[in-house]
């Protein structure tokens, strides 16, 4: 083999090696380790119910995902339905969790990140304009990647980056399925963690951070920052 394609071959196996030690959650050392919620031990994730304990229903969920959830209630009009380890169980230690998201005309699932997941996300009713924007890059910029997705389109939102959708549509409700590489996501909501944080971060910081004065800061910080999540 020539010294070219050794090297190439390498460089594909440090990849793959390199790829699944980034993977977002732990793999699993068992075939699986359904949380047992009751049990006083605090461990990363949640300890395994006994096995013997172990049935169906510790995997299932009816969780009504092809139900319109109801979007007037939201300030940013939409309704986030997460399906993570806190329900089913069994989602414990794979690694894995999904969320149907609902959407009226004209409102949005505002800039938010998940800290352990990459998310990738279908159309299944309606259109949105997606989106997420890079880390600080060495040209010191912050690049916005967008796309108008129809019925049947696919999304990546790659793990850590601040990413939105919106339903442009004047009349149509939309409708999503998102799939997150973590059996317990997280979701930071940028304008709710900075304005809505309790207690408040000081003037002085966001002024400054946001480059308005006290009164603009004051505004935001009055206004009520709702968790669109169930
Ligand atoms: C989402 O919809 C469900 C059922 O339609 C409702 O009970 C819940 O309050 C809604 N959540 C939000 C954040 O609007």
């Amino acid at each position: 083999m020539a010294f070219s394609k050794i090297f190439l071959l390498l460089t594909a196996i440090v990849g793959l090696v390199a790829s699944q030690a980034m993977t977002s959650d732990p793999s699993a050392l068992q075939d699986f380790c359904v949380a047992d919620k009751d049990s006083p031990m605090r461990v990363n994730g949640f300890p395994c119910k006994d096995v013997k304990d172990v049935n169906g229903d510790d995997f299932f969920l009816a969780a009504n995902l092809d139900k319109p959830m109801d979007t007037t209630k939201s300030k940013a009009g939409s309704n986030v339905t997460l399906i993570n380890v806190m329900k089913p169980a069994g989602l414990n230690t794979l690694g894995i969790s999904m969320a149907r998201i609902d959407y009226a005309p004209k409102r949005q699932n505002p800039p938010h990140t998940h800290p352990r997941a990459t998310e990738i996300l279908a159309v299944l009713e309606g259109s949105l304009y997606v989106g997420f924007v890079t880390s600080n890059q060495a040209n010191r910029e912050n690049k916005l990647f967008t796309k108008t997705l129809n019925k049947g389109d696919v999304f990546v939102f790659p793990e850590g980056l601040i990413h939105f959708q919106y339903n442009p549509s004047y009349d149509k409700p939309a409708v999503a399925i998102a799939a997150l590489s973590s059996q317990n996501a997280g979701a930071i909501t940028i304008a709710n963690a900075v304005f809505g944080s309790n207690p408040p971060i000081s003037d002085g910081v966001l002024t400054k951070a946001f480059q308005v004065d006290k009164k603009a800061i004051d505004w935001l910080q009055a206004q009520f920052w709702e968790n669109n999540h169930n």
